[in-house]
C-alpha cells in the first residue's frame, strides 16, 4: 500500500478526513444531478451549507467563492420553482479559517466529477439550471490553499483544530444533504 505523506498539514488533512469524504460522497452520489428532483436537492444541500458557512467564513481565502455559489444554488432553485422554505441544521461550531478553505476549495476538485453528471442529462428543465455548474473552478484557491498547508505542520493544537473543524463541516454538509431531501 502506497505510504501517506502526513508530515504536512495538507497530508494530514487528506488522510484524516478520507472516511468523513469518502461517506459525503456516497450520500451525495445517491441525488441524481441528471433529473429535476435530484438537482434540486444537491443544489438545496449547497443553499443551506453556503448560507451557514458564508457569516463565519469572512477570514477565509475562499469567502468570495462561498457567496458566489451561494448566490448561484440560489438563483438556480428559483429557476427550479423550488418555494418550499429550506430547513438549514445549525453549524454549531466557528470553523477555522484554513478548515473552511479546505472544505470549499477542496470540494470543487469533486465538482468537476459532478459537472459532467449534469452536463450529462438530456432533461431540459436540467440542462436550463445551469448558474451553478457554470461558475469558475476556483482552481486556484484550491492551489493557493495547498500552499499554505504544505508549509504548515501537521500536529498541536492548531494543527488539530483546523482537521476536527474539517470533519465537523463535513459532517454538517451529511446534515445538511439529509435536510435537502428530507
Ligand atoms: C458525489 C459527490 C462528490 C464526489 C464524487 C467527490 C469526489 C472528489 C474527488 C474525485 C476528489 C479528488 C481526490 C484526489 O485528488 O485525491 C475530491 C476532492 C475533495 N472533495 Fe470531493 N467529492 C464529492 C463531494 C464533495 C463535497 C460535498 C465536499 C465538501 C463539501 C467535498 C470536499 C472535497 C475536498 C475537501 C477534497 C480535497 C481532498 C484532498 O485532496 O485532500 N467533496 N472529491
Amino acid at each position: 500500500m502506497q505510504a501517506v505523506q502526513v508530515d504536512d498539514l495538507r497530508g494530514r488533512l487528506r488522510s484524516d478526513t478520507r472516511s468523513s469524504h469518502d461517506r459525503l460522497d456516497r450520500h451525495v452520489s445517491t441525488f441524481d444531478l441528471g433529473e429535476p428532483d435530484g438537482l434540486r436537492s444537491f443544489l438545496a444541500m449547497q443553499l443551506m451549507a453556503l448560507t451557514r458557512l458564508e457569516p463565519l467564513a469572512k477570514n477565509s481565502i475562499c469567502a468570495p467563492a462561498i457567496h458566489d455559489l451561494r448566490a448561484r444554488a440560489e438563483f438556480d432553485l428559483r429557476g427550479l420553482d423550488e418555494t418550499t422554505a429550506l430547513s438549514c441544521p445549525d453549524l454549531t461550531f466557528t470553523p477555522h479559517p484554513m478548515s473552511v478553505d479546505y472544505v470549499i476549495a477542496g470540494s470543487r476538485v469533486g465538482t468537476a466529477i459532478l459537472r459532467k453528471r449534469w452536463l450529462a442529462s438530456k432533461n431540459a428543465e436540467v440542462r436550463a439550471t445551469s448558474a451553478y455548474f457554470s461558475a469558475p473552478t476556483y482552481m486556484d484557491m484550491w492551489r493557493a490553499f495547498c500552499d499554505r498547508a504544505t508549509r504548515e505542520t501537521s500536529s498541536g493544537p492548531q494543527a488539530d483544530r483546523i482537521v476536527g473543524d474539517a470533519i465537523g463541516l463535513f459532517d454538517f454538509y451529511g446534515h445538511c444533504a439529509a435536510s435537502a431531501c428530507a
